[in-house]
């Protein structure tokens, strides 16, 4: 019977790119949803930024932007980046978006209305500079314990001591320098104590018979939570905050873990606008639908317990099951940017290109727990090289030539083959295997019935009978064989190789494969397209490039962020007989401008061209010789300083309209310049 299922990956924060880590679970529920799908089932998976909170909000101030110029550049960014390693949501929407704020203050409501909102008066740290409440993270000062200076406010990185920022000696705040104080605020909790009974009894449930809300594990730690006791949660956070404002509580907003979750809700009634979809039958308390969320183990609190008490207390229904997986380690550590191991999907993409290689590797690797799952890079080029290359392609490429040239692509009626038989009959295994997340059993029977397809290939070679007299027929068979069974292959590894096998279909000149093509068979006398060179190996120099292209990233950043430490003689300052008057300098109007677009110059190899406004009715376009330096996507929405009264020059690619200012030296650069928050587009620079 065809299932009505919505599908969740965790939502990435919107103030920093998209990176190895992130892929593992974007990877493993992309997996799932085309599985599902191919099973026949409605499936809807929605995801979003999540774009709230004081990270986000300084980290705008810092670019000289706002949080929503910002959130805007990080939603291009990380859409881009799924889109290239094929993971498909039905809709990847924002947390600042107007349904998000309609639902996270109607669920607000609804919770205050069944008693479940408290408010207190607590103590915070406050930074008396920038006039702000200061979460922990933001709070550095001396280890109490080692002494280890500029350590955060709960956790040492020297020597691994937890503590209250209080504890801290010479506490500053990271965001001015000055010593933070500490002032009374009134906070809105969620009666989080109240829900122990419901919780307990909700995480030891199965929505669906034998099949239990939480992994094992996560059972067990919600055990220790619970025995810890629940303590209330505070959902609100002061002004200056980058958030939606609480409904009757003036300058307070939703701390970003309260709308986060409703991000889910959000980016799904988008869909149902769009798609014509009734939101209320795959939200409402008796709803027979299926809600499955895919996190990170170390979110499992705010799955676990903040969501469904929040979903449970406002009438919601709540999730069917939640699948926490593990951490992502690359040669047995931690992701480490020294080692260049520390890799974004750009760079990835950038140098190995073809995304359905991790792709493939990562569902090698997983299963259905919450154990980490290690990226070997020497392990991953002999995995992709071996299985998908000489194993399963290789089926293909010894076979297909034949049809091609001898059989003008037509293939023979399907035989009693007892190896097509065999991979028929593993089908349930293989779906199984999927729909159960453990798809490093799926790939392993694939790869054994791959390799049984090779042995029937080798076995019968038919490179030998093609020089045969009188062996057309039988040529025709073997091969026509080989063609179905690697039609059943590309079929299993679909979910996790989506667009290869949609080169297949093409090749095979097949409708697009679904889980009930088990079943189906290529007809006697059905034609094949030419069979063209489908994949290659991973060229490890590749995987040496990418690492060290890391590394190399990381010096260029230190260069930015410590230029102290880099000796290099300044310039010199032009001679005393030299001087120009104020009269000289004025003669040049600079002005603030904001980057409206940037973008690469087909054949330029050292120009960006940026688009300018300057508070003029007109933009500016100006080529910048900072291509070294920028990738145009950072730049858009950034203000920097021009020069506007320099002639327009007519370049190669176009006039250039003005001149951006950067610094630069031996020691690195171009660095282009920002000015402090509050410059508009258009004042003058004096
Ligand atoms: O941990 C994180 O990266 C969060 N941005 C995940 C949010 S998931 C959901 F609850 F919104
Ligand atoms: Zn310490």
């Amino acid at each position: 019977m065809a299932r009505k299922i919505l599908v969740t990956s965790a939502l990435p924060y919107a103030n920093g790119s998209i990176h190895l880590g992130h892929l593992v679970e974007y990877i493993q529920t992309d997996i799932w949803v085309r599985f599902q799908k191919m099973q026949g089932h409605t499936v809807h998976y929605v995801c979003a930024d999540d774009t709230h909170g004081t990270p986000i909000m300084l980290r705008a101030e810092k670019e000289g932007i706002t949080p929503e110029a910002l959130i805007a550049n990080v939603h291009k960014e990380h859409s881009a980046d799924f889109k290239e390693f094929l993971v498909e949501f039905d809709n990847y929407y924002s947390t600042n978006a107007p349904e998000n704020k309609e639902l996270s203050q109607t669920i607000y409501r609804k919770l205050k209305a069944n008693g479940k909102i408290a408010t207190k008066t607590i103590e915070q740290f406050y930074d008396p500079v920038k006039n702000m409440f200061l979460p922990d993270r933001f709070i550095k000062g001396e280890c109490p314990k080692c002494h280890a200076k500029d350590q955060y406010g709960d956790n040492c990185e020297v020597c691994g001591a937890t503590y209250n920022p209080t504890e801290l000696i010479n506490a500053y705040s990271a965001v001015s320098g000055a010593a933070p104080v500490r002032k009374e605020t009134e906070h809105y909790f969620f009666k989080l104590s109240e829900c122990e009974a419901f919780l307990k009894d909700w995480t030891r449930s199965e929505a669906i018979k034998g099949k239990p809300t939480l992994q094992g594990e996560a059972a067990n730690k919600m055990g220790e939570w619970f025995e810890n006791g629940l303590n209330d949660w505070d959902i609100s956070r002061d002004a200056p905050y980058f958030g939606f404002e609480i409904p009757d509580a003036p300058g307070k907003y939703f701390y970003v873990w309260l709308d986060a979750p409703i991000g889910y809700m959000a980016s799904f009634k988008k869909l149902c606008a769009d798609k014509g979809l009734d939101f209320d039958e795959y939200w409402n308390k008796d709803s027979s639908t299926e809600l499955y969320h895919f996190i990170g183990k170390d979110i499992l609190y705010f799955h676990a317990l903040f969501w469904p008490a929040t979903l449970e207390f406002s009438g919601y229904r709540t999730p069917t099951q939640i699948f926490a997986h593990g951490f992502l380690t690359v040669n047995g550590e931690k992701m480490s940017k020294s080692r260049g191991t520390f890799i974004t999907a750009r760079s990835y993409l950038d140098h190995i290109k073809n995304p359905e290689y991790l792709r493939y590797y990562y569902a090698a690797k997983l299963n259905s727990t919450m154990e980490d799952i290690d990226l070997s890079l020497d392990d991953f080029v002999a995995r992709v090289n071996s299985d998908l290359v000489g194993k399963y392609i290789n089926i293909a490429s010894r076979t297909a030539g034949f049809i091609n040239k001898r059989f003008a692509g037509k293939l023979s009626p399907s035989s009693s083959n007892t190896v097509i038989a065999e991979l028929k009959a593993a089908a349930q295994i293989i779906a199984d295997a999927y729909a159960g997340r453990e798809y490093g059993r799926a790939l392993r029977e694939i790869m054994r019935l791959s390799d049984i397809a090779n042995g029937f290939v080798a076995e019968r070679a038919p490179w030998v009978m093609a020089k045969q007299e009188g062996q057309d027929a039988a040529l025709q068979q073997v091969c026509s064989d080989a063609i179905e069974m690697f039609r059943l292959l590309t079929l299993y590894l679909k979910p996790v190789l989506p667009k290869l096998a949609a080169e297949i279909e093409q090749f095979l000149n097949i409708e697009p494969l679904n889980w009930a093509s088990v079943n189906a068979s290529l007809n006697a006398g059905h034609a094949i397209n030419e069979y063209s060179h489908l994949i290659t190996r991973i060229d490890p120099k590749l995987i040496e490039a990418m690492t060290e292209a890391n590394k190399e990233n990381l010096t260029a950043t230190a260069q930015v962020s410590a230029p102290a430490k880099t000796k290099a003689e300044p310039e010199a300052i032009l001679p005393e007989g030299e001087y120009i008057s104020i009269d000289d300098f004025t003669k040049v109007d600079l002005r603030i401008a904001t980057i409206v677009n940037a973008e690469h110059v087909e054949g330029a190899e050292k120009l960006l061209k940026l688009t300018l406004d300057i508070g003029e009715d007109k933009t500016r376009q100006v080529f910048a010789g900072i291509k070294s330096a920028y990738d145009p996507a950072t730049l858009v929405g950034r203000n920097t300083v021009m020069v506007a009264n320099l002639a327009p020059r007519k370049m190669k690619f176009g006039m250039s309209e003005g001149m951006v200012l950067a610094a630069s030296d031996e020691r690195g650069g171009p660095f282009i310049l920002t000015p402090d928050v509050g410059a508009q587009p258009g004042m003058r620079v004096k």
